[in-house]
C-alpha cells in the first residue's frame, strides 16, 4: 500500500481521538476533551512532536474529513453502531477489559464480538498505512488495537511501529482463557517495541511468546526504561520493555500555584461547610477503580465513630463511562445506593457528608478539587497505572495533603510514601485512611515531599522519550541479546 504523498512522519494510533463529537439537543455538534487517562498523557506528547492522530470520535455512524487543531491532525476512522456494540463494549470492554484487570468481572467471549475486533483492528490499520508518510514512526496505544502492529507491518513494511498497553497485561493463567490467545500475541509482535507500565507485564508477555506464538525470546529480568526483552520473529528482533507512563507534572505543578486556583480551592472548602477534613476521589466510574470500597470504608468508620460526619466531607468526582454496558449499570446503581445510605445514615440538612457529582469536570476546576483535598484516596481493585494519585501529588506543593493508594496501581511501584492499602481487605482501606487523617504534619510534609519528588522528576515527557527513543535505536542482532 502506498503513502499519500504528504503523510506523516509521527503518528499515533489509538481507540479515541483526543476530542469526541458531541452531539447537542438542538442537532448541531462540538468538539469535547475524550475521557480518561490515555488522551490526558498523550495529548502534550502528540503536541510536542508535532504529528497525527487516527482514532475514533467517539459517536457511531458518521464519516468526518481530517481535521487540524491547533497543529494536531486528527484523522477519525468511522464506526458503524454494530461495531461501537460489538468492538468497543463488547469485545474491548466485555472482554479485554475485565480480563486484564484480574476478571473483576466475568469476561465473555463471544465469536461475533471477536469478528468486529478483527475488522475494526484492520480499518485501523488501512486508515494509519494511508496517513503515514514512507519511513514514520506510528506509536499504537491500548488493548483496544492489539491486532494493529501485526496488520501495518503487513500493508506498510518500511513503518517503524511501537505499541504501549495502557492497563495491566494480566498474569499468563488469566490470558490463557482467551479463545484467540495466539492471535493477539501474534497481533502485538508486529510491533518492533511493545511497551507496559512494570516489568511484570512485559515479562508475562515474553513467556506467551515464547509459549503461543513459539518464538526464542531472552530469559532475563526486563528492567524499569532499562534492559529491554527480547523476541526474535524470523529475522526482525522484537524488543519489549517497562516504561511506567506519567503527567505533565511541572506545569500542572505551576498552574496548582496560581492565585485564582488557591482562591478557589478555598471557596471550594468553604462551599462545603469548612470542615477538618476533605476526602477526594476522581475517577471514571468504572468497577475497577473501587469507589464502592473507598465508601464501604467510610461507612464503617463513620459508624465505629472514628471519623466524625461533623468534621468530614467525602467529594467522588465521577465522569460517566461505558454507560451501556451491563456491568457498569449495575456499578452505578450499586455506588447510587451506597451514597444516599451514608448520607441518610450520617448527613445534617444542608450538610450531607458525601457530595457525588457525575459528570466530567473541567480542569481548572479539577485543579481547585486537588489542592482543596485533605486526603486522596485511591482504591482501584486493579489499575495499569492511574494518573489521578500523581495529578493529586503534582498540585500539593503545600505538602498538606496525603495519598490513600491502592497497592494494585502501576502508581504503587513508584509512589512508595503514598498511605498503601489492599483494596481486598477493608481494614487496610480504612487504616490508611485513618493514618491519612491523623497522622502529624510533620509526617504528611515528609511523605508528601517524598511522593513529589518522584512525580516532579518523572513526568510524562520523560515516558515519552524513554519509549521513542528506545524505539528509534537502531535493533541489536536479536540473537545477541537471546543469550540474556
Ligand atoms: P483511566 O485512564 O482508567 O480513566 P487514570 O487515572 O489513569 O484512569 O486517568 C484518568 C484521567 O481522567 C485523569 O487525567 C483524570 O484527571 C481524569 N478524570 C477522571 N475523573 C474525572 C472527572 N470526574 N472529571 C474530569 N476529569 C476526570
Ligand atoms: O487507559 C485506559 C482507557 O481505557 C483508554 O484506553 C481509554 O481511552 C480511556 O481509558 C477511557 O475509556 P473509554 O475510551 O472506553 O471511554
Amino acid at each position: 500500500m502506498q503513502p499519500d504523498s504528504s503523510g506523516s512522519g509521527f503518528v499515533v494510533v489509538a481507540n479515541r481521538l483526543p476530542v469526541d463529537l458531541e452531539r447537542l439537543p438542538d442537532g448541531t455538534t462540538r468538539w469535547k476533551r475524550s475521557p480518561g487517562g490515555l488522551v490526558t498523557a498523550l495529548e502534550p506528547v502528540l503536541r510536542n512532536n508535532k504529528g497525527a492522530w487516527v482514532g475514533w470520535a467517539g459517536v457511531p455512524d458518521v464519516e468526518l474529513d481530517p481535521i487540524v487543531e491547533d497543529g494536531l491532525e486528527l484523522h477519525p476512522v468511522p464506526l458503524s453502531g454494530d461495531e461501537v456494540a460489538d468492538y468497543y463494549e463488547g469485545f474491548s470492554n466485555g472482554t479485554l477489559w475485565p480480563l486484564y484487570h484480574d476478571v473483576i468481572v466475568r469476561p465473555v467471549y463471544d465469536r461475533q464480538w471477536w469478528q468486529a475486533y478483527v475488522q475494526v483492528n484492520r480499518r485501523f490499520a488501512e486508515y494509519t498505512a494511508k496517513v503515514a508518510a514512507e519511513g514514520a514512526t506510528v506509536w499504537v496505544q491500548d488493548y483496544q488495537l492489539q491486532l494493529v502492529p501485526k496488520m501495518l507491518r503487513m500493508l506498510r513494511p518500511d513503518l517503524t511501529i511501537g505499541f504501549f498497553l495502557h492497563i495491566p497485561f494480566p498474569p499468563v493463567e488469566l490470558f490463557m482463557q482467551m479463545p484467540w490467545r495466539t492471535e493477539i500475541v501474534e497481533g502485538l509482535l508486529g510491533a518492533d517495541l511493545i511497551g507496559f507500565h512494570l516489568p511484570g507485564g512485559a515479562q508475562n508477555f515474553l513467556y506467551l511468546a515464547r509459549r503461543l506464538a513459539g518464538q526464542p525470546t531472552s530469559r532475563g529480568n526486563v528492567g524499569v526504561r532499562s534492559k529491554l526483552g527480547v523476541v526474535q520473529v524470523g529475522f526482525r528482533t522484537v524488543r519489549v520493555g517497562a516504561f511506567p507512563i506519567s503527567i505533565t507534572s511541572t506545569e500542572l505543578d505551576e498552574y496548582s500555584r496560581r492565585r485564582s486556583v488557591r482562591e478557589r480551592a478555598a471557596k471550594i472548602r468553604a462551599e462545603l461547610g469548612n470542615p477538618k477534613t476533605i476526602l477526594l476521589g476522581v475517577d471514571r466510574l468504572d468497577y475497577t477503580k473501587g469507589i464502592d470500597i473507598r465508601l464501604a470504608a467510610l461507612e464503617e468508620l463513620l459508624h465505629e465513630g472514628r471519623v466524625n460526619p461533623e468534621d468530614t466531607v467525602m467529594v467522588q468526582l465521577a465522569t460517566p463511562s461505558r454507560e451501556r454496558v451491563e456491568s457498569y449499570k449495575q456499578m452505578r446503581g450499586d455506588i447510587e445506593r451506597q451514597v444516599g445510605r451514608i448520607n441518610g445514615e450520617f448527613s445534617r440538612v444542608g450538610y450531607p457528608v458525601v457530595h457525588y457529582l457525575h459528570r466530567p469536570i473541567p480542569r481548572e476546576e479539577l485543579v481547585a478539587f486537588f489542592v482543596a483535598a485533605d486526603v486522596m484516596v485511591v482504591t482501584p481493585l486493579r489499575d495499569g497505572m492511574n494518573l489521578v494519585a500523581k495529578e493529586y501529588v503534582a498540585c500539593q506543593g503545600g505538602l498538606s495533603g496525603a495519598l490513600v493508594l491502592s497497592e494494585f496501581t502501576g502508581a504503587a511501584a513508584e509512589l512508595r510514601q503514598a498511605y498503601l492499602c489492599n483494596p481486598h481487605d477493608l481494614d487496610s482501606v480504612k487504616d490508611a485512611l485513618m493514618g491519612a487523617i491523623d497522622d502529624d504534619r510533620d509526617t504528611r510534609r515528609r511523605r508528601m515531599r517524598s511522593l513529589r519528588r518522584q512525580v516532579l522528576t518523572h513526568d510524562v515527557d520523560r515516558w515519552a522519550r524513554a519509549f521513542l527513543d528506545a524505539l528509534a535505536t537502531d535493533r541489536v542482532a536479536g540473537s545477541a541479546l537471546l543469550t540474556d
